[in-house]
């Protein structure tokens, strides 16, 4: 059904596996655009580069010594790198972002100056584009950092004939992170002319400040996030973080596409961390992967007793709030094992630390991350917590059920459109999950969990089931390449107009 015609495609991200990762973001720009190029599009990514990635270590190549990028009243130089990423006709350009100024450091994110970097990185790309006269038909922004492309493009860069005919995709990974700031980013990033934005609707706090996510979605051609179900959640007042007004004026342009996973990377066929690697048609061979975790971490070693996996960051959105609401009981009545390993937020740790000395032999806690034991752990636990709060598409669930993991859930966002709530009588659903944001609601279905589990056969299937189920990105792939012609499609009927957001009142 894919349109033919081959696109110019820049992808912009601030993390790209493997070289710089935080969280999911990361794992889609690293993947998506490999299958999308797959699909004979001219896709090229484009990234910082911050100081650890290292241009020996990744084996970069110079590309240019200095584009000219307009910054406030000045210009600012930046340097492009070239590398790649995958392999064959998946082998796609990563372009790196380079300046001792904003990006020749350690970390990725959290530095005072952030917008002012990101609002370089942006521009930096669209100007690699004009120096290697490469013009993209579509460019494709991921959340804040990318943001006010669209924004430039209707405005300071409207008259500009390199730019005339490309169009924007703006995917909104999590509604949480905004990119919120002053005026005097306006100023940096040459956007005084439409000033604040106010709108009508939204929370009179948001219409004195620059929310960048915000002008994203305001201004590209087309708009998405990473699963439809948090597509349709982020038009209410609960799931919208106060930008829902926004996004029911543009819900004709709104679009949710699931995320996919990267099976080249996992893959219990071929895992080399993992114990005894494993497929649908050797999953005898699976249990022995979690003896030998049982046995590394230190809990008994017992193949009766279900064994809890959570991989994810302790913050309150991935719910550990309800965890810790239920943890008591869960070992307690249930007899479980819970191996939990990620970082996030104090309180978590201490609490886990306490939980991990409490319950010495049935709870092991590693506040870190690591690759190896992550995907030890999904090859070896039964079940796979993920309660989140909420969850625009969760990537971890998908890896867990590709390693025959059963997922427990709360039915939200990307949870909803890949778990489907095991029922007794029909046999069918792929793992288990709740509705209503409780501790109740969440230890019912453990205790279904913990109960099926016992039941062999019908276990068997479950595990059959969610290893079966298809993650891969071919198919997300290709509805990406739909929304850039949809993309260029309302570029070319709306081309020079600012009408598009006439409804909104802007400030005096
Ligand atoms: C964000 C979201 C997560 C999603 C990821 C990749 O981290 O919170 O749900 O899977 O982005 O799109």
């Amino acid at each position: 059904m894919t349109n033919p015609q081959p696109l110019n495609i820049l992808y912009l991200s601030a993390e790209v596996v493997p070289f710089a990762k935080t969280g999911g973001l990361a794992d889609v720009a690293g993947a998506l655009p490999k299958a999308i190029r797959a699909l004979g599009h001219d896709i090229r990514v484009v990234m910082p580069r911050y100081g650890r990635v290292e241009v020996a270590k990744f084996g970069l190549q110079p590309l240019l010594d200095a584009v000219v990028v307009p910054m406030d009243e000045r210009t600012e130089p930046a340097a492009i790198w070239q590398g790649s990423i995958g392999a064959g006709a998946g082998q796609t350009p990563v372009y790196f972002v380079d300046s001792g100024r904003y990006f020749d450091r350690q970390g990725i994110y959290m530095y005072p100056d952030d917008a002012e970097r990101f609002i370089f990185f942006a521009r930096a790309a669209l100007e690699t584009c004009r120096a290697l006269d490469w013009r993209p038909d579509v460019i494709h922004c991921n959340e804040w950092h990318t943001a006010l492309i669209p924004n430039w493009l209707k405005t300071v860069y409207r008259d500009d004939p390199f730019f005339a005919g490309t169009a924007t995709l703006y995917t909104a990974h999590n509604l949480e992170y905004q990119g919120i700031f002053g005026y005097r980013i306006l100023e940096i990033a040459g956007l005084t002319d439409l000033g604040f934005i106010a709108h009508p609707d939204v929370a009179p706090d948001l219409n004195e400040v620059v929310d960048m996510m915000a002008r994203g979605l305001l201004f590209a051609d087309i708009i998405n996030t990473v699963s439809e179900t948090y597509a349709r959640e982020i038009l209410t007042p609960e799931f919208g973080q106060r930008l829902d007004p926004i996004l029911r004026d543009r819900r004709d342009r709104l679009f949710g596409i699931l995320n996919g996973i990267d099976t080249e990377l996992y893959n219990p066929a071929t895992d080399p961390h993992v114990e005894a690697q494993f497929d649908l048609n050797s999953l005898e061979r699976r249990p022995a992967n979690k003896a030998a975790l049982q046995a590394e971490v230190g809990l008994p070693v017992r193949a009766d007793v279900p064994l809890i996996g959570v991989v994810s960051r302790l913050i309150d959105q991935k719910g550990l709030d309800l965890i810790a609401a239920i943890v008591d009981p869960l070992l307690r009545q249930l007899g479980c094992q819970l191996v939990v390993m990620g970082t996030g937020e104090a309180r978590y740790h201490d609490l886990l630390n306490a939980l991990a000395t409490r319950y010495g032999d049935q709870v092991k806690v590693f506040l870190t991350f690591n690759r190896r034991l992550e995907q030890r752990i999904y090859a070896s636990a039964d079940v796979f917590l993920m309660p989140s709060r909420f969850e625009p598409c969760g990537l971890n669930q998908m890896v867990a059920m590709h390693y025959g993991c059963v997922p427990v859930v709360h039915a939200v966002g990307g949870l909803a459109d890949t778990v489907t709530d095991f029922s007794p009588e029909t046999g069918g659903g792929n793992g288990f999950s709740f509705a209503q944001y409780d501790a109740m609601a969440l230890y019912t279905a453990l205790v279904r969990a913990v109960e099926t589990y016992r039941h062999r056969d019908v276990w068997r299937q479950l595990v059959r089931r969610c290893m079966s189920a298809d993650f891969s990105w071919t198919r997300s792939a290709e509805k990406y390449v739909d929304l850039y012609f949809r993309a260029l499609a309302v570029k070319r009927q709306a081309a020079r107009s600012l009408d598009d957001y006439a409804v909104l009142k802007r400030k005096a």
